[in-house]
């Protein structure tokens, strides 16, 4: 049985820790030893007695952790300060995104570790089962986040976004119907705002229609029925995907002028480059910024900034894949089939993943042809 390690997230802002309190108990349970970094759930409100309780052994340092576990746990990709502490043999279970960054790949190829990518392991239907409690997560907070910066002394427009009565409800408009903008939009007429959701997808536009309320309109997206959508709106959320492309852009900064003064745009499709153009990242301590008198919201974690809740929602869904490599083993993880093999992405020094090896235009190792 494996040890598995619990390292305090370093990323700024980063109140997530790889494992909830339940996680550590149903691991414990099946005989593996669990190092947890004194603190590490901290910024998730989890104290280091919760984890002892739950069967953990605390460590002092993130050197302890590394150094004695087989299995590391994390939610962030690895930082330059933790690259030297990942060693040759070791699984590494986080999220990664190495698409986007090249140091960190070179850094994890020279490791010899054997890195599992939250973000590429799929399901049988071909969706992003270890993505999609983030999504649900951040479309969530968008309107929140969005209904807060409405608000004056915020830089907004000065609007209440359920309206009372004698007084309309804002506008809200949400670009991309998947899991945020579903979630975007559950909460958005909850609030009793006036909702639009814009989809490419009929059939996806059918099951919104299906599923959500009367007052959020499903609409196709067209780029001049956007415009004018957008035009109107006092909240627009972006939260398109194209996987493993840019994020279309739908927002042009000539439309700005056409909004109001204080209008409000969240942008969550931030992390895949925004579909708004004048999208650029922010972070939880300095969020917002205006542009052509819009204010804009594009925080590129969003569910950082309620640990509690996401870490419990991530070991939710990361804790079935947790047990097998921990119990099975990484030859057993990879042999559940293609859409769990596709999380391996680096294994002792070889790109195993399609749409990393291509993004930097390197040769692309066959797990099954690996040695594991
Ligand atoms: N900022 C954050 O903290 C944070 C957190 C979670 C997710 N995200 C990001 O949010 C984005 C959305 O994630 P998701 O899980 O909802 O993805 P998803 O795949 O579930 O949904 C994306 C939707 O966009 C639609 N779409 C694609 N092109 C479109 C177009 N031109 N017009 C309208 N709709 C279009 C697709 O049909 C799909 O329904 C991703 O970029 C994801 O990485 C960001």
């Amino acid at each position: 049985m494996q040890v598995i390690g619990v390292p305090r997230e370093i990323k700024e802002d980063e109140g997530r820790v790889g494992m909830s309190p339940a996680g550590v108990y149903s691991l414990s349970e099946l005989g593996c030893q669990i190092l947890v970094e004194r603190g590490a759930g901290n910024g998730s409100g989890i104290d280091d007695e919760e984890f002892l309780a739950s069967g953990a052994e605390l460590v002092d340092s993130a050197d302890d952790v590394y150094a004695n576990s087989d299995l590391i746990v994390k939610v962030k990709e690895p930082l330059k300060e933790e690259y030297s502490k990942i060693r040759e043999g070791q699984i590494v279970f986080t999220f990664f995104h190495f698409a986007a960054d090249r140091g960190l790949l070179d850094a994890m190829v020279d490791s010899g570790a054997s890195c599992v990518a939250y973000e590429t392991i799929e399901d049988r239907q071909g969706r992003l089962p270890l993505l999609t409690p983030m999504s649900e997560v951040a479309g969530r907070m968008a309107v929140l986040e969005g209904s807060k910066h409405l608000e004056k002394p915020a830089g907004g427009r000065g609007l209440l976004i359920s309206g009372i009565p004698g007084v309309e409800s804002a506008r809200v408009v949400i670009l991309g119907g998947g899991v945020v903008g579903l979630n975007a939009a559950k909460i958005a007429a909850g609030l009793g705002a006036q909702v639009t959701i814009f989809d490419i997808s009929l059939d996806r536009l059918r099951y919104l229609s299906d599923v959500l309320p009367p007052n959020v309109i499903p609409l196709y997206s067209a780029p001049q029925l956007i415009r004018e959508k957008v035009h109107q709106a006092d909240l627009v959320i972006g939260a398109v995907l194209v996987r493993g492309d840019k994020a279309p852009v739908l927002v042009r900064r000539e439309d700005l002028a056409h909004m109001n003064d204080g209008s409000v745009i969240v942008d969550v499709a931030v992390d895949q480059g925004g579909s708004v153009e004048t999208c650029k990242p922010t972070t939880h301590s300095n969020p917002t910024y205006h542009e052509e008198g819009v204010l804009h919201y594009c925080v590129a974690n969003m569910p950082g900034a309620v640990g509690r809740t996401s870490t419990y929602a991530l070991t939710n869904a990361t804790l079935p894949y947790l047990t097998t490599l921990a119990r099975d083993g990484l030859k057993v993880f990879l042999n559940l089939g293609t859409p769990t093999a596709l999380g391996l992405n680096v294994h002792r020094g070889k790109v195993c993943h399609p749409g990393v090896a291509s993004a930097f235009e390197l040769a692309c190792e066959n797990y099954q042809e690996l040695s594991v």
